[in-house]
């Protein structure tokens, strides 16, 4: 049975990438490797939790100690690694934990499958596709555009924000494993995702909740800034693709060339929650809240994913109109989900579950 480490599995985008590799792969064991901090949670990944080819272990990806003692022992075949701090607001008031997690921690990993794939002098192997270290990064490592343009595989590193900063430079200690010591590696930037259980601090979650408990909408500046939004089911899907087929030290854009401002998308927001919530038409608009804006706001983020989509094949699914639908329902259906990530005694109750066993 091969066996796959993913980071970040009790994350946003990682739960939905554990979900697809554990119904998909049935002769793949998949450990989910996570922190659970705030941002994770396992009630995510319920439905999954007791099948056979999964496996949770909570543990902290900036204790090189404990990674190694891991990788010793269950000797992984390839790591798709998620686990990161992602919000950006939070880079900006703490950028040390940001250094920690997203640097320190994917250097970490990157040594680890380092020691047990290659040996500690990293000899070139001419086989080593059976290993894989999949990087899963963000389009704000390039920066941003101005009207026109996409971001594409070459566009050059231009990270504004201490989130992107981080990000950036452990992309870069990635290609340099595979520069230096021919470490098996693949990286993708992808845009901003969207959909269920996503914790309600980013924009679509955070309008969502509180469309529906009547509170203010906070739109940073004058909601002009422009975000590429990817449904979370597409860029598991993508993920999967790439980590199937993906040549070694590449890298891929996702995105879905789905362009929209904020003021646009929060508008579509809340007349899909007029209509959901019986409310009249025009209602949710009245919540809209101009606020200071966002230090370093990056303008515009947009994606040219030809290169995915032509190598590969991938494609997104859903529209964007569909795919907000479909998660404005999902959050609808789960409140229970959302006052438990927003209470704090949630964490505290599966931190004590899984520290016991
Ligand atoms: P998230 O914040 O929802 O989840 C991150 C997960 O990592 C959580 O489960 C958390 O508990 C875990 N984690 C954090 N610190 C850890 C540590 N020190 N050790 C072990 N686990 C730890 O993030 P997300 O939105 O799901 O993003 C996942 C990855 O995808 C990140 O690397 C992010 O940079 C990247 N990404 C996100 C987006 C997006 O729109 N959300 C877009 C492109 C790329
Ligand atoms: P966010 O969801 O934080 O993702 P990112 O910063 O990684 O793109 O923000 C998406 C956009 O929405 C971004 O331009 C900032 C803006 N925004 C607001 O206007 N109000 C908010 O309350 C938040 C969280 C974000």
């Amino acid at each position: 049975m091969k066996k796959i480490l993913i980071t970040g599995g009790a994350g946003f985008i990682g739960s939905h990438v554990v979900r697809l590799f554990v119904n998909k792969y049935p002769d793949y064991k998949i450990f989910n490797l996570d922190k659970l901090t705030y941002a994770g949670n396992l009630e995510n990944l319920k439905d999954i939790e007791s099948k056979s080819n999964y496996k949770f272990v909570k543990g902290d990806i900036t204790d090189a100690h404990f990674i190694n003692n891991l990788f010793q022992e269950e000797k992984f075949d390839s790591v798709i690694h998620l686990a990161a701090e992602s919000h950006v607001d939070r880079s900006i008031s703490n950028p040390l934990e940001f250094v920690q997690t997203n640097v320190i921690g994917t250097v970490n990993l990157l040594n680890a499958a380092k020691e047990i794939w290659m040996g500690n002098i990293g000899l070139p192997t001419s086989d080593i596709r059976p290993h894989l270290f999949y990087h899963v990064s963000t389009d704000e490592v390039y920066g941003s555009l101005g009207d026109e343009g996409l971001f594409t595989e070459e566009t050059s590193y231009d990270p504004h924000s201490p989130y992107s900063a981080s990000k950036a430079a452990s992309d870069h200690f990635v290609r340099a494993y595979f520069d230096t010591y021919n470490l098996p590696v693949v990286i993708s930037n992808c845009s901003n995702n969207y959909g269920p259980n996503h914790f309600p601090e980013k924009l679509i979650p955070l309008c969502i909740h509180n469309i529906k408990n009547n509170k203010p909408l906070p739109i940073y500046g004058k909601g002009e800034n422009v975000r590429d939004w990817l449904f979370v089911e597409d860029h598991a899907n993508a993920i999967d693709v790439i980590f199937h087929n993906a040549k070694l030290g590449s890298t891929y854009n996702i995105g879905g060339h789905n362009e929209w401002t904020n003021i646009d998308v929060i508008r579509l927001l809340c007349k899909i929650m007029d209509k959901k919530l019986g409310r009249a038409e025009g209602e949710n608009e009245k919540l809209i809240t101009f606020v200071k804006d966002r230090a370093g706001h990056d303008l515009r983020y947009a994606i040219d994913s030809t290169k995915l989509q032509n190598e590969l094949g991938w494609k997104p699914s859903l529209q964007f109109e569909e795919g907000l639908a479909k998660t404005v329902d999902w959050y609808l259906a789960n409140e229970e989900w959302l006052t438990q990530v927003t209470s704090g005694n949630y964490q505290k109750y599966y931190e004590q579950q899984y520290v016991a066993r």
